[in-house]
């Protein structure tokens, strides 16, 4: 039965994510001429908008979220809210009963309810929660809190104790792993910023034996994004294996879980070369964890971008193209308030003309409006000769794209879109001009 299904899931992963066809840029089945123009005049119509936009799959969507199901067996998988946090896409994750949500702020968490999870579905990460959110999360029973260090220890016990309640704690444990990935996304190294370190955790068993407020449910760790190899995976199972045990002893008592995080990579650049998508192996990673993990304990996952980064283009339309000596700079209506990660991470996003009308190609500066240097998509890129007025596509923009817009030039935040069947649905107004300032008013 699982061979069946692997090769079923096969199938579906070579389905091309972008072709053209007539010269039409289709994105995993829908036609994107087609689409926009209905979006465009919709916008215009009901918002009088006419900017960029994010656009995302539902089909898509699910279909990421459904490689996840029954190939792990018995894990429990948390959707990471900050990757894409539109509630509409969580309602749409909520469907799958495998899945909860990793949050890292009480205003995810009030995301995660809005969308119909509860509190017991959630587990909440982050280095530097406030006791407001800290008491948010006790009050909706929250799965457990993904603790980062021992003064947060101290300071949930605290409050739980105050409140007469009991919180349930991971520890998420800093492995000093190093992975092959950018500098600012490997979190599981000595010198950054999260998690506990092993030596630490005498401190902690000494909270929880003391305090009848507070327990371990779990260790955890989250090593990285863009992860292309089991590898570290299994280097880091271990790792929490054996502090598993350690627990187990120190508290006497037995633990739920242990949580691999995170981080399952998508090569974006390898994939406009015109070979199959390259991702992380996830198939062939569960295959062997299933094969070889006969420990007592659950393993648990929070995937954010594979499933979010190929939910979502960014749409965009060229507003002037300048002649330069070597290249040609396009101008476009969204920038790095929109879409950050090419200017913070150095970032590859494709980006395809959503119509090729000539069999001429050119070089190419992809740049946006704002003032800032580096404001740019992409840079001596070539692609079929492109107009003003034409429509760009940046794909693999569902990952912490959205989520990472900013008002930056007084830049509204650009509505977001969903797709279904052919049909679309707002998922995001456009906020307006006066949106931008409103707090600054009658204080
Ligand atoms: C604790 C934790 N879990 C999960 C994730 C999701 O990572 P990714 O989107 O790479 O899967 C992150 C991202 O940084 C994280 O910090």
């Amino acid at each position: 039965v699982l061979l069946v299904y692997i090769i079923s899931i096969k199938s579906k992963i070579d389905q091309m994510y972008f072709e053209y066809k007539n010269n039409i840029l289709n994105w995993y089945g829908v036609n994107l001429k087609n689409i926009t123009r209905k979006v465009d005049e919709l916008l215009l119509k009901e918002y009088n908008y006419e900017g960029p936009y994010y656009l995302y799959s539902e089909s898509l969507l699910n279909d990421r979220l459904s490689r996840f199901k029954n190939i792990f067996r018995k894990s429990k998988f948390y959707y990471s809210v900050k990757s894409l946090s539109n509630i509409y896409i969580l309602k749409r994750v909520k469907k799958f009963e495998n899945f909860g949500l990793d949050v890292v702020s009480g205003a995810e968490i009030l995301r995660g309810l809005s969308a119909g999870f509860s509190g017991e579905e959630m587990v909440y990460a982050g280095v530097g929660k406030t006791s407001h959110e800290i008491e948010l999360g006790l009050e909706h029973k929250l799965k457990s809190f993904h603790v980062e260090s021992i003064s947060e220890v101290r300071q949930i016990e605290r409050i739980s104790r105050k409140n007469g309640v009991v919180a349930r704690i991971t520890a998420r444990l800093n492995p000093d792993i190093g992975v092959n990935t950018h500098h600012y996304i490997k979190t599981g190294i000595e010198e950054s910023k999260f998690g506990i370190l092993p030596e630490e955790m005498k401190q902690l068993y000494d909270i929880v034996t003391h305090s009848p407020y507070i327990e371990l449910s779990g260790l955890q760790v989250h090593l990285g994004s863009q992860i292309m190899s089991s590898a570290p995976f299994f280097k880091a199972l271990k790792f929490l294996q054996k502090n598993a045990s350690i627990a187990e002893k120190e508290l006497k008592k037995e633990i739920e879980y242990l949580s691999l995080g995170g981080g399952f990579g998508i090569n974006y650049k390898q994939y406009m070369k015109g070979k199959p998508l390259k991702e992380f192996p996830l198939e062939e990673f569960a295959q062997k964890l299933n094969e070889i993990n006969n420990s007592p304990w659950r393993i648990d996952f929070e995937p954010g971008r594979f499933i979010s980064a190929p939910s979502g283009v960014l749409v965009s339309n060229v507003l002037y193209i300048k002649q330069r000596q070597k290249t040609g700079i396009v101008i476009c209506n969204a920038g790095m308030s929109d879409l950050i990660r090419p200017a913070l991470y150095s970032a590859f996003h494709p980006i395809l003309s959503m119509e090729i009308r000539s069999n001429k190609k050119r070089k190419y500066d992809i740049v946006g409006p704002i003032c800032e240097s580096g404001d740019f998509f992409a840079k001596g890129i070539d692609l079929p000769v492109i107009d003003e007025g034409d429509k760009l596509i940046v794909g693999f923009a569902g990952a912490y794209g959205s989520v990472m817009g900013s008002n930056y030039n007084s830049r509204p935040f650009i509505p977001e879109i969903l797709v279904s069947d052919n049909e679309i649905e707002v998922i995001r107004r456009p906020q307006s001009g006066t949106d931008i300032f409103q707090y600054e008013l009658n204080i």
